[in-house]
């Protein structure tokens, strides 16, 4: 290399022009795919040398040069930002009768009669990413991706390069304070010209333009970002100080005024068959759009209704998302893999030959089990049909039967790919019975599953540690550095060996550790996330949290449980679809008390159930004679049931919301093992794990067991039941000595007798609606 004391000024150019490149080229590697090509050192020696020449010969400082950039940008993360409103995303129809339904539901919902109209908003759904875009007194102060919807990713600086973003709100009549939200994305050509460059450049290419928008918007350097042509459509907003309008229709009107894009294509529709004729019409002008719509957003147009519908878990009743249907494709079946997941469930993965579909490169699709690939027959060299449905991992949907066929059906694998080789045994359910899911027996000591609940462990939801991605993981583990999740707040004691690794400089190094370091301090949820138990999702790791508030009690109790575990039967019986809590009793009641020798002998096991236990109804009995076919059966079953019900630490868990008997087992199973005691253990000697967010407690009901009986006239029983939660009370359906309040409406009976009984206190709809201000 020549020193810059000797450079012409020609070469000056040049080198310039090679430096530039190649420090771009490493901070998308860094930043945007975190798999870094050079040392710290090495990168920092490209910007030196940069810098160098620069002095030499200030008029070639070019525009675009690295030195301009925000210097500190390769150790800045992007700051967290809470959303004021949480940023919700929205449930998926897929066929022509879903809208009629969503239709029916909202209409049911408010109540509405047969004469009254429903009006709606249909807008294209652009595919891109969301943004929350905070404006004060109309000047933009924040903005933050959507992240896991409560808290999101600070991109202000990014977001203040899009040009169709106001810095300032335009018009008047904007309130104080407003959260905008919209979708920021990329058109057809402008993605064309920054793949192209990017390929021109030697660099990755970006598989769709969505992907493109989001690599492009979180960017460390603006700079970056304001180099892509990113867009922006307003269709929504967040937290708002003032109300500033009445429907949606009339808030899309306002948006634009104040200066956003708001989407061209949108329409004020009525009823069921005007959403039917938006979806045809956007379904045609699709391929005429210069940007990516993947399907068509449905939201009432009042939002009074709007906020009367409120929202169920993560999705708002009043608005529904109908996708497009799925693209398909021909490719060959080049190979199929087996990949190992964090609790052992073996999964095929297809190999293709690459194939586009819907605009996208594809070149592996998910088999889900072996059954799956005995069912469609899948040879290795068949060709096969493959479809993409929205965002979902490409599937593959049928074997092309014309075309030659690979030589011979796949075999699955009867042992573990990892070098122990351990053997692949069948799930079972509670009950006993053969499922279709595979799992190497390994445990803990299969180094796949080790790696694979590693991953689930720092994953984006669970504890979300930054720059520890599957390559580090990899390799930490390897060198014997990482078996269990709490090895990863020791890695801090290992500085000085990670550093000798190829690719892991100070700077890097200190990321790491450094991330890692901030998520000592971790929210209960996350943590029970964080384990990896089955069926033990998000939704039920955070009722979890908010029930047991602190992790001594999650961990106390789960312990218990597991001592006090639900017996197989019980738990199928429980988990019986059309047995309900009530039926559940009375069953295991039935079965505690004999009475079943007085019934007549020679009816069918439904007449027979309907004489022995009043308290079925004719689901329950149904689902019982499914299940069990004859008396003997059921009542030896039943009989089991009863000798297996849990104690009160197991029934604890398995009564928190959105938990049930079944995940309720696999928490106890989990607690059950030693080696996961030990785990959790050891993972709590390095933790800070934070008391779970109460519920909502500065309202007149919070905290309070609230039962609603009777008919309501002003709320449906739904409408009323969300409203009380979302205001930190709870809802019960029995009343007993713990309830506060009943609401009673007409007709009321039993219920109100117990609270009689208790003396709880009583209040009328009305009185309801004025004690929480609705
Ligand atoms: S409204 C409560 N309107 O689709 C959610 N979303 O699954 C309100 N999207 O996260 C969202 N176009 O990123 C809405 N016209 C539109 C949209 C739209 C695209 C995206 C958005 C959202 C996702 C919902």
């Amino acid at each position: 290399m020549i020193p810059v004391a000797d450079l012409t000024e020609a070469e000056a150019v040049q080198e310039l022009t090679r430096l530039a490149d190649e420090i771009s080229r490493h901070d998308i590697a860094y930043h945007q795919h975190d798999e870094p090509e050079i040392s710290d050192a090495d990168y920092d020696a490209l910007k030196r040398r940069n810098t160098e020449i620069e002095a030499r010969f200030p008029h070639l400082v070019r525009e675009n040069s690295p030195s301009l950039k925000v210097g500190a940008a390769r150790s800045e993360k992007f700051g967290a930002v809470e959303h004021g409103v949480p940023m919700l995303s929205l449930d998926n129809a897929f066929a022509d009768d879903e809208a009629a339904e969503f239709d029916a539901r909202i209409r049911r919902f408010l109540r509405l009669s047969p004469t009254e109209t429903v009006g709606y908003t249909a807008e294209p759904k652009i595919d891109g990413l969301s943004c929350s875009i905070r404006y004060v007194k109309g000047e933009l102060v924040q903005a933050a991706t959507r992240g896991d919807g409560r808290v999101g990713e600070d991109v202000t600086a990014n977001v203040r390069t899009i040009r169709e973003i106001p810095h300032k709100l335009a018009g008047s009549g904007w309130p104080d304070e407003i959260e905008v939200r919209g979708e920021i994305y990329l058109g057809h050509e402008e993605f064309a010209a920054l793949n192209a460059a990017a390929a021109e450049a030697g660099q990755k290419t970006y598989a769709n333009p969505r992907n493109a928008a989001a690599g492009s918007l979180r960017q460390i350097d603006s700079a970056i970002t304001a180099a892509r042509p990113l867009r922006f459509f307003a269709y929504a907003w967040g937290a708002h100080s003032q109300p500033f309008a009445q429907t949606q229709w009339e808030a899309l009107q306002k948006l634009k005024d104040w200066g956003f894009q708001t989407t061209p294509q949108s329409v004020r529709v009525e009823n069921a068959a005007g959403l039917l004729a938006a979806y045809a019409t956007m379904e045609q002008v699709r391929p005429h759009l210069a940007y990516d719509i993947d399907g068509v957003v449905y939201k009432v147009d009042r939002l009074d209704w709007q906020q009367r519908l409120g929202f169920v878990s993560r999705a708002p009743r009043w608005g529904i998302a109908r996708k497009f249907p799925a693209q398909q494709a021909r490719t060959i079946l080049e190979a199929i893999d087996i990949q190992v997941g964090r609790t052992g469930a073996i999964t095929p993965v297809a190999r293709l030959h690459p194939v586009t579909v819907g605009g996208v490169v594809v070149v592996n699709a998910t088999l889900h089990n072996a059954d799956e690939i005995a069912r469609k027959g899948l040879r290795v060299g068949d060709t096969v049909i493959l479809q993409r449905a929205g965002d979902v991992i490409p599937q593959i949907v049928s074997v092309v039967e014309d075309e030659p066929r690979g030589p011979e059906p796949f075999e699955f694998p009867t042992h573990c790919p990892c070098p122990l080789h351990t053997e692949l045994v069948r799930e079972t359910t509670a009950a006993g019975a053969e499922t279709v899911v595979r799992r190497c027996s390994g445990e803990f000591a299969c180094p796949f599953q080790k790696l694979a609940h590693l991953r689930h462990f720092v994953s984006r939801r669970a504890f979300d540690i930054e720059g520890l991605g599957e390559k580090q993981l990899t390799t930490f583990s390897e060198k014997g550095w990482l078996n269990s999740p709490a090895d990863i707040f020791r890695l801090k004691d290992r500085r000085d060996e990670i550093l000798t690794l190829d690719r892991f400089g100070e700077t890097s190094v200190g990321n790491l550790l450094a991330s890692i370091e901030e998520r000592r301090n971790i929210e209960l949820d996350r943590f029970i996330y964080g384990l990896g138990i089955r069926h033990v999702g998000e939704t039920t790791s955070t009722a979890l949290a908010r029930h047991f508030e602190t992790v001594a009690r999650f961990v106390e109790t789960s312990k218990l449980a597991a001592e006090q575990m639900a017996g197989p039967l019980y738990a199928e019986l429980s988990d019986l679809d059309g047995l309900g809590p009530t039926a559940v009793s009375a069953v295991l009641e039935f079965a505690r008390s004999g009475q079943g020798l007085l019934v007549p002998p020679d009816l069918s096991l439904e007449a027979r159930l309907r004489l022995a236990i009043p308290k079925l109804n004719t689901k329950a009995r149904a689902a019982l004679e499914a299940r069990f076919g004859d008396w003997a059966s059921f009542e030896a079953g039943a009989r089991q049931a009863a000798s297996e019900i849990p104690g009160d630490a197991f029934l604890e868990v398995a009564s928190v919301d959105a938990v049930g008997v079944v995940a309720a087992r696999m928490i106890a199973e989990f607690f059950a093992e030693d080696h996961n005691r030990a785990l959790v253990e050891d993972l709590l000697a390095e933790l800070e794990v934070k008391d779970a967010e109460r519920p909502k407690t500065d309202t007149a009901v919070a905290g309070k067991t609230v039962v609603f009986t009777g008919s309501l006239e002003r709320m449906t029983r739904d409408e009323a039941k969300a409203q009380a939660e979302r205001l930190g009370a709870k809802v019960s359906g029995s009343v007993s000595k713990k309830t506060d309040l009943v609401v009673a409406g007409p007709g009321a009976g039993s219920k109100l007798k117990d609270a009689e009984k208790h003396g709880v206190q009583v209040l009328t709809e009305d009185e309801w609606i004025a004690l929480v201000g609705a």
